[in-house]
């Protein structure tokens, strides 16, 4: 299995710290943003990754990662966003890069405290279709939010006004390489976007979609409120390092 990085977009609600730089290199308590998602995928066995960036600051991730050496790799993979064409579209630029084989996607901005490695070798043995970590949140408004009915996820809702559960959609999913056709196939939402929530549930109308819910602690980074509380969270972990 490959994995992916999307690092793209514009940061725009950290405004004005991402005026000079990109989101996923802000620092993470003694780190930066992007070492977080980097780390979670090699953990889980991943070798073999492509980050997907852009905007203005590109180039700074080849200078601060280079081949991942510092991650135990021998090489990394690159590649750069247009735009702020949504989740879906930066995950289609993986197309190439996965060559059939499935892909385990995370959100640059998405920090976890323990490991997806569980989650990785079931996707392996589950061999097609879809797999994603849920979570349970205080504001799942802020999200893409699951309705489960028995062990299956029935709908998946992105940021609704009035959330079915508190169990939302991390930015974690495993894909077989359908999920590029599937993109194929998806118009922009209202704010624009290719939205990975509508390539989701192209994966529940088929009948293949899995869900785990996810260990550990888990947040985002991109309000200046999450942000603040991934350094916290990292923070206290790393003093127990
Ligand atoms: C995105 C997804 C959302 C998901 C979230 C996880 O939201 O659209 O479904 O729950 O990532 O971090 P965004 O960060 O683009 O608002």
């Amino acid at each position: 299995m490959k994995g992916v990085i999307l690092a793209g977009g514009l940061g725009t609600r950290l405004h004005p710290l991402t005026k000079i730089t990109n989101k996923h290199l802000l620092p993470i308590y003694d780190r930066p943003m992007i070492y977080y998602p980097l780390d979670a995928l090699v953990k889980a066995g991943i070798t073999d990754i492509l980050l997907v960036t852009g905007g203005n600051n590109a180039g700074d991730f080849l200078r601060l990662l280079g081949n991942g050496k510092e991650f135990g790799l021998r090489h990394l993979n690159y590649t750069y966003q247009e735009g702020e064409g949504g989740i879906a579209e930066a995950l289609s630029l993986a197309e190439y890069f996965a060559e059939g084989e499935p892909v385990a996607v995370i959100l640059g901005d998405n920090i976890i405290e323990k490991n997806i490695k569980n989650a990785v070798q079931s996707f392996k043995k589950q061999g097609e279709g879809a797999k994603i970590l849920l979570k349970e949140v205080e504001d799942p408004w802020r999200f893409g939010v699951a309705e489960l009915e028995g062990d299956k996820v029935v709908n998946i809702v992105e940021k609704p006004t009035k959330p079915k559960s508190n169990l939302i959609v991390t930015g974690i999913y495993m894909y077989d390489t359908t999920v590029f056709d599937y993109i194929k196939k998806l118009k922009p939402s209202e704010r624009g976007e290719l939205e990975i929530t509508d390539v989701n549930n192209l994966f529940i109308e088929r009948g293949n979609m899995t869900y785990e819910i996810l260990d550990g602690w888990w947040t985002d980074a991109g309000t200046f409120e999450s942000l603040y509380r991934a350094n916290s969270l990292a923070a206290a972990q790393a003093d127990r390092r």
